[in-house]
């Protein structure tokens, strides 16, 4: 019988985005948070980060010192110090665990921040996960669960690496949605970023709005892979709040809309997106876009 190795000391994980093909505010919560039923999808967008176990217990976060990655504007403005979701994570996991190891962790920026596509929250559930097995904690999925609810509310869906899921709560109750299809699409991204907490707290929510929305038919559409008219039951409620606070945002909806017929803000924004029917329909609408425009245009795929 072959013996298992030694642990490795050195993992690289792939940490993808999220963006929300439905978002509906229920209402307000006790806690100051939002109750809401979300639609959320993995893209294949990711930020690439490298792991190395230590011996000292410290945590050491730096971002990729060569490449495309160190002139990109993408990455302006992370942070590298306890800020950072990456630290947080690495720290909280620590403590629940009581390990001494620690991490020198490398991080190539691909996702913009502040844009809604939840870039740091994909980090946190990456470092979870990984330093789980490279520090050989042994949590298991329901605290590793526990510890991505007290960094941030997307987290858990990152974590259970599902392509499509219906999320409610505070957007951590994650329910997988069957999902064999293929949706193709187009992000285009504004320099200027949104606070989610601003866009929350300029949303004028009504209890018991009288337009509240429904995401059953999107969810008939995309179990049963009709892909076809799929951006015309897609609903954003932060959309008014976020383009209200970025004129950017506005813009961006208004150019989308004119050139690929459809467009939708993800999260509180700032980063909107088109869907398109093929793969090689997002990628034509990404080149018409970019002769047009200076914003980020990355062609996706969930
Ligand atoms: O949970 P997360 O740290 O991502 O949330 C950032 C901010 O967005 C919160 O501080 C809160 O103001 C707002 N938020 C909310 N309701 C949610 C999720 C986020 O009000 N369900």
């Amino acid at each position: 019988m072959p013996q298992p190795g030694p642990e490795p000391d050195v993992l690289q994980a792939c940490s993808p985005a999220k963006i929300n093909l439905f978002l509906e505010v229920e209402g307000r919560r006790e806690d100051g948070y939002h109750e809401l039923t979300t639609v959320m999808g993995r893209v294949d967008l990711c930020d690439i980060l490298n792991f190395r176990r230590t011996d000292d217990g410290r945590i050491r976060l730096r971002l990729a010192a060569s490449g495309e990655e160190r002139a990109s504007p993408v990455s302006a403005g992370f942070p590298l110090d306890g800020q950072n979701l990456i630290v947080r994570a690495a720290a909280v996991l620590q403590e629940q665990s009581g390990t001494a190891l620690g991490a020198d962790i490398v991080v190539a920026k691909r996702i913009p921040l502040q844009a809604g596509l939840a870039g740091g929250s994909g980090n946190a559930a990456v470092t979870l996960r990984t330093l789980n097995r490279l520090w050989n904690c042994g949590l298991d999925e329901s605290s590793l669960g526990e510890l991505a609810d007290s960094l941030g509310s997307d987290i858990r869906f990152l974590l259970t690496g599902s392509r499509i899921a219906v999320c409610t709560g505070r957007g951590n109750r994650v329910r997988p949605l069957p999902f064999c299809g293929q949706l193709h699409g187009v992000l285009m991204i504004p320099f200027s970023g949104n606070a989610t907490a601003a866009v929350f707290r300029t949303l004028r929510t009504g209890a018991g709005q009288a337009d509240r929305r429904h995401p059953a038919a999107l969810l008939r559409a995309l179990q049963e892979g009709r892909m076809q008219g799929l951006s015309g039951l897609c609903f954003n409620r932060l959309q008014h709040a976020a383009a209200e606070l970025n004129p950017d945002v506005d813009r961006i909806l208004k150019q989308l809309r004119h050139t690929a017929g459809n467009a939708m803000v993800t999260g509180s924004g700032s980063a909107c997106f088109a869907l398109t029917e093929s793969a090689r329909q997002a990628r034509l609408l990404a080149s018409r876009l970019r002769s047009r425009t200076d914003d980020q245009v990355i062609p996706f795929c969930i």
